[in-house]
């Protein structure tokens, strides 16, 4: 690989990884916006680009001559048209298994939170409005030895299992497949069609990737089968959740509660569930610890050099693009 090849660094990293790709290439720093037009335009002499989450990265940006690989720091790639860069023969790279229990604890703190109500409870106390204790104050749900149903029984939704178990928590799992034998024993998990996991679940939290089938997975059909006791988790993708409907749920309390730490159209959150004191707000900080995010950084500078030196990365999203070579 020559070191003068340009890679489009589209935000900050952390250590390890500015000195793994400076050893490697010249790192372009990115100023523009979240456009992708911005982005092809930075991109143009680029054999690889670093990008998040936030970036869009389609036809525009992946058609650019000489554009070898996109290496995204995250786990899900929704936001990258894997068809077209296979068809402009770009490798995709993701950064799997090194977030994994890390977003399974901020699944549980979200469940914890919303199930027991703390955000309420702080808010209260910042407020001075908390007059002393009272036995009806704060009433939450009990999370130990409640119904947990897990949409996506991945490697995060594994995760969250494993813990769940330690609060005595049944473990219900829906997902598009039978689960492996070994895993659901180990997990002690029953698999459900979603409706009757939703109709069973105290809590249900979600770990499904964003695609296409699971665009609104849970809408106000799906909120309205939930029990009126539940609690709902996404720590996955906004749009997995319909946002206007769960806001409609959590209104008219049909739901017990939500934690929430990813949004349909983020920043932005829906305005109706700013306003509600039911659902805890968390700003996409899923995969968000000190050694995680390194981590992320260091895997996906790693998934990147190695493409630009024509070796097959560990994390390749589109082994058709592979086939080629
Ligand atoms: C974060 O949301 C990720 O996909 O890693």
């Amino acid at each position: 690989m020559s070191q003068g090849q340009r890679v489009l660094v589209t935000h900050r990293v952390l250590d390890p990884a500015p000195a793994l790709l400076a050893d490697a290439a010249q790192a372009v720093e990115y100023e523009g916006d979240l456009s992708a037009e911005s982005i092809a335009a930075a991109a143009a002499g680029c054999a690889g680009i670093l990008s998040q989450s936030i970036d869009p990265v389609d036809e525009r940006v992946l058609s650019t001559p000489g554009l070898r690989a996109v290496s995204n720091v995250a786990v899900g790639y929704d936001n990258i048209d894997v068809e077209a860069a296979t068809r402009h023969g770009v490798l995709v790279t993701n950064t799997p298994g090194v977030l994994d229990e890390t977003t399974a604890d901020l699944a549980f703190a979200l469940l914890l939170a919303a199930g027991r109500r703390l955000g309420e409870g702080e808010r209260m106390i910042r407020a001075g409005q908390w007059e002393g204790w009272a036995i009806d104050q704060l009433l939450g749900r009990d999370i130990h030895r409640a119904t947990l149903g897990i949409v996506g029984l991945g490697r995060i939704g594994q995760a969250v299992a494993r813990r769940a178990r330690g609060f005595d928590m049944r473990i219900l799992y829906a997902q598009r497949s039978q689960g492996d034998p070994s895993v659901e024993r180990e997990l002690n998990a029953e698999r459900r069609e979603l409706g009757n996991l939703l109709a069973e679940a105290d809590f249900v939290s979600l770990h499904t990737p964003l695609t296409e089938e699971t665009r609104h997975l849970i809408g106000a059909a799906e909120l309205a089968s939930m029990k009126s006791s539940a609690v709902l988790v996404n720590t996955a993708r906004g749009p997995v959740v319909d946002e206007a409907a769960l806001a409609r749920a959590l209104r008219e309390r049909r739901i017990f509660a939500a934690g929430l730490d990813v949004f349909e159209a983020e920043p932005r959150v829906h305005p109706d569930l700013l306003g509600l004191d039911n659902v805890v707000l968390l700003p996409h900080v899923g995969s968000g610890s000190v050694d995680t995010r390194a981590r992320m950084c260091e895997t996906a500078a790693r998934n990147l050099v190695a493409a630009l030196r024509g070796e097959r990365p560990e994390h390749l999203v589109n082994p058709e693009a592979w086939k080629d070579r």
